[in-house]
């Protein structure tokens, strides 16, 4: 498939490529299903629906590049609603089952629960609707839970780095008390979008002194708390291998206190690995992008605030749907070049990474100082 490269202006963040795609000339139908180049079925979708957030977390937002001068996308420039619907319904034609609202704060967007009410009426090809998830960092979860669960919404992973209130409004960097974000997650689970489930991303130094009273917390509530290795996405949170407590060392020290036994996953290509407390006591996760990457099943596709697509989260460049869809495609149109990026897709980063910095302790060729923004595409 031909595609016209772009290259963007950009505003403080780093340049991106942006590809429009040239619409095939032949179109094909989708069939429920569509591979790419290693195989892997495109199963997730991960919508990314503001590219704000009133937190700052150190390494995700850090406040000297997301400062009070930053430019966030304005409005014209963000997939209306029924735009997202629409890339949505086609991914669901492929066989996309899972979808993910995230940010930014998803939250922030106006509207949301419009959005969500118009995505629960999508169906799988066999009629199945699909299943809708949201990430959010739990400061208006209090307020909104209600409203989320009557649009349609079927559950929340809500992030959460620390118990301690002095750790929390140091990570957030806005003095945002943990009190109000566990409020949140109570009234998320009492009106029925739980199993909650949690993350908590472990920085070495930062927050590791949590894991073990993180763990005792959550343990006999029903929430699932997952504890995410801190990753080398994006370009601006000054990632060094050496703030990474590996998941291995996550467990060992839960297990030293609570003992754990491991779980099978739940579904081919879950990304957290599932383990649970002999005692009854419930489940834990750990997702360990760093020491055990997981591209080999991975089944997810991205799409930015502005309507790019994006085939692995640390990709350098995008996709433009947008341009299409507002260039007047017709659904075939979009559905073939949605399939066609699909089946061209070898993204494995992760993997890469790993296997490079096993000899050289560096990161892969191609991770240099383009790649998206945790913050711009959600995680
Ligand atoms: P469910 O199984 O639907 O509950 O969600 P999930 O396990 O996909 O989890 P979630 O979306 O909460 O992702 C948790 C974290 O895992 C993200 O915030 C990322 O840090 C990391 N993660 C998720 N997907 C990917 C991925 O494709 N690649 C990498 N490297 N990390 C990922
Ligand atoms: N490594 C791992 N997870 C991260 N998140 C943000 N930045 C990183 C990183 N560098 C997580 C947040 C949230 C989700 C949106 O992404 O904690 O759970
Ligand atoms: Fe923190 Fe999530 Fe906001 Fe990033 S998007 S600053 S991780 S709350
Ligand atoms: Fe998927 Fe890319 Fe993450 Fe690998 S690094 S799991 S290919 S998103």
């Amino acid at each position: 498939m031909k595609e016209r490269v772009i290259i963007e202006p950009r505003r403080d963040g780093p340049r991106f490529f942006t590809r429009v795609s040239q619409i095939p000339t032949e179109l094909e139908a989708p069939t429920g299903t569509v591979n790419d180049a290693l195989g892997r079925p495109l199963h997730d979708l991960r919508i990314s629906v503001t590219d704000r957030c009133n937190f700052r977390c150190v390494y995700c937002m850090p406040k000297e590049i997301f400062g009070r001068d930053f430019e966030f996308l304005p409005k014209q420039m963000l997939l209306t609603f029924d735009e997202i619907t629409r890339v949505a319904r086609v991914a669901a034609a492929h066989g996309v089952e899972k979808l993910r609202l995230t940010g930014g704060e998803p939250l922030l967007r106006v509207g949301i629960e419009e959005l969500i009410a118009q995505l629960r009426e999508l169906r799988t090809p066999d009629g199945r609707p699909l299943d809708l998830a949201l990430t959010t960092n739990g400061s208006a979860l209090a307020k909104k839970a209600q409203a989320l669960k009557d649009a349609g919404l079927n559950r929340v992973t809500v992030s959460l780095d620390s118990l301690d209130d002095a750790t929390f409004r140091a990570i957030n960097d806005i003095d945002f008390p943990v009190q109000r974000v566990l409020h949140g997650i109570e009234v998320a689970d009492a009106v029925g979008l739980g199993p909650v489930k949690i993350n908590m991303v472990v920085k070495k130094g930062a927050n590791d002194h949590d894991i073990v009273p993180m763990a005792r917390h959550f343990k006999d509530t029903g929430h699932i708390l997952r504890f995410i290795e801190f990753m080398d996405v994006g370009t601006t949170n000054g990632w060094k291998m050496g703030e990474v407590v590996p998941s291995a060392e996550v467990i060992r020290r839960i297990n030293a206190e609570m003992p754990l036994e491991e779980v099978a996953p739940n579904y081919t290509g879950e990304v957290s690995a599932r383990w649970r407390y002999a005692d009854g006591g419930g489940e834990v996760g750990v997702i360990s992008s760093v020491t055990q990457a997981f591209c080999g099943t991975c089944s997810r596709v991205r799409l930015s605030t502005e309507g790019k697509l994006f085939t692995c989260l640390f990709a350098t460049n995008g996709h433009d749907l947008r341009a299409l869809m507002r260039g007047g495609c017709t659904d075939d149109e979009l559905s073939t070049v949605l399939a066609h990026l699909w089946r061209a897709r070898g993204d494995r980063y992760s993997e890469q990474r790993s296997e490079e910095m096993a000899t050289r302790s560096t990161r892969p060729k191609g991770s240099g100082p383009k790649r998206i923004e945790m913050s711009y595409i959600g995680g």
